[in-house]
């Protein structure tokens, strides 16, 4: 097969391709999605062949605004309307009763489904186009960082699927927050592109889950399946060294190889401390939306280079950076050192 790379003003092709049973990458403000009519449980199938994705990983439907959500889910609790309210279009996924009419495919049988509705104006225009909830999980082969531009999702995706519809870079650059509406209190099962505080500040106490914040142990399932396989992982093994940005420096300067094979992700204000070796930059140690949009892009160039070892800087967990920190701490298995 070969894979088309379309650009934004073709987004009608794009929305006949998922209209007829096919597989686009499509852009969304968090990451690129592997998109298909989440109706027909044959496209959504293929999703996970493309993905080599597990197959109790269920997905998430994405749709064009927050009144199309009475078609695929029940017993919708306030709460939702008034987070759909706050937050989309935007980088939220609610966790809601479903309705027969989703394929069991999408959510791996649960009687839930999770509901987004994106914020890239391209990314509505083609579900819009098309018709139906489009099915999407984040573009990448199973295991791999996400993929934030249309060339990533090549990267990963060539041959596979029908198309991909360049809609430029991620801006937020980590998937969606996911919350689980369906218990008391609502729990965050993923942190993402809305920060933990601005949901407490509209629905009052939120449970964490805690697979968001530790390895799971054996025997314990983590509520969204998602969260139980190794994840975003680059090739080589990677060192997540946590504290104040000068004492995670100066520890990562101190026990780093002399070796060119051994490569950094760093505030940019320590750039120059690792002159010798491959670095990849955040952003300045406070910019914690810019850490965002280029952590997945500082996994993948780090796989370009070849490194044998990836030491990480890693921020602290206050708004944006909880999601940073649990892709950095999953790429690196829950290795993480204290400076
Ligand atoms: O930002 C995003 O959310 C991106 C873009 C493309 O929209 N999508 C994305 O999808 O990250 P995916 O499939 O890579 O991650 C979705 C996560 C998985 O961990 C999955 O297990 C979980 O959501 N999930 C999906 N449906 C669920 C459900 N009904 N209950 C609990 N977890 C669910
Ligand atoms: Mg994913």
């Amino acid at each position: 097969m070969r894979t088309n790379l379309l650009t934004v003003n073709e987004f009608e092709a794009a929305a006949r391709i998922i209209r007829v049973g096919g597989l686009v990458g499509i852009p969304t403000e968090t990451v690129y999605g592997l998109g298909a009519n989440g109706l027909n449980p044959l496209a959504v199938d293929r999703i996970f062949q493309a993905k080599g994705r597990p197959q109790d990983n269920p997905l998430i439907l994405h749709i064009p605004e927050s009144s199309w959500l009475e078609r695929y889910c029940e017993d919708i609790p306030e709460a939702a309307w008034r987070l759909a309210k706050r937050f989309w279009p935007g980088p939220l996924t609610m966790i809601l009763r479903r309705k027969p009419i989703v394929p069991d495919v999408v959510t791996a049988g649960l009687d839930t489904v999770g509901m987004r509705c994106p914020a890239h104006s391209m990314c509505r225009a083609i579900i819009q186009a098309a018709g139906v909830p489009v099915a999407a999980p984040s573009g990448n082969t199973s295991g791999k960082p996400s993929p934030t531009t249309a060339q990533h999702m090549l990267d990963d995706m060539e041959g596979k699927i029908d198309a991909v519809l360049d809609g430029g870079p991620c801006t937020v650059g980590v998937e969606s927050t996911i919350i689980d509406l369906t218990c008391r209190p609502p729990r965050l099962l993923r942190p993402g592109g809305v920060p933990l505080e601005e949901l407490q500040a509209v629905l009052g106490e939120v449970e964490v889950d805690p697979a968001v914040v530790r390895p799971l142990g054996d025997g314990e399932q983590p509520r969204a399946p998602g969260m139980k396989y190794r994840h975003y992982a680059p090739k080589a093994p990677v060192t997540v060294v946590r504290g104040d940005p000068m004492r995670s420096a100066q520890y990562i300067l101190d026990h780093i190889a002399d070796s060119y094979w051994e490569g950094v992700i760093c505030f940019n204000e320590f750039a120059h401390w690792f002159e010798d070796h491959p670095v990849e930059q955040l952003g300045g140690s406070l910019d914690r939306f810019e850490h965002a949009r280029r952590l997945f892009r500082a996994l993948r160039a780090m796989d370009e280079n070849g490194v044998k070892h990836i030491w990480a800087q890693c921020p602290d967990t206050a708004g944006m950076g909880l999601a940073v920190v649990n892709r950095l701490s999953k790429a690196a298995g829950f290795h993480i050192v204290d400076a």
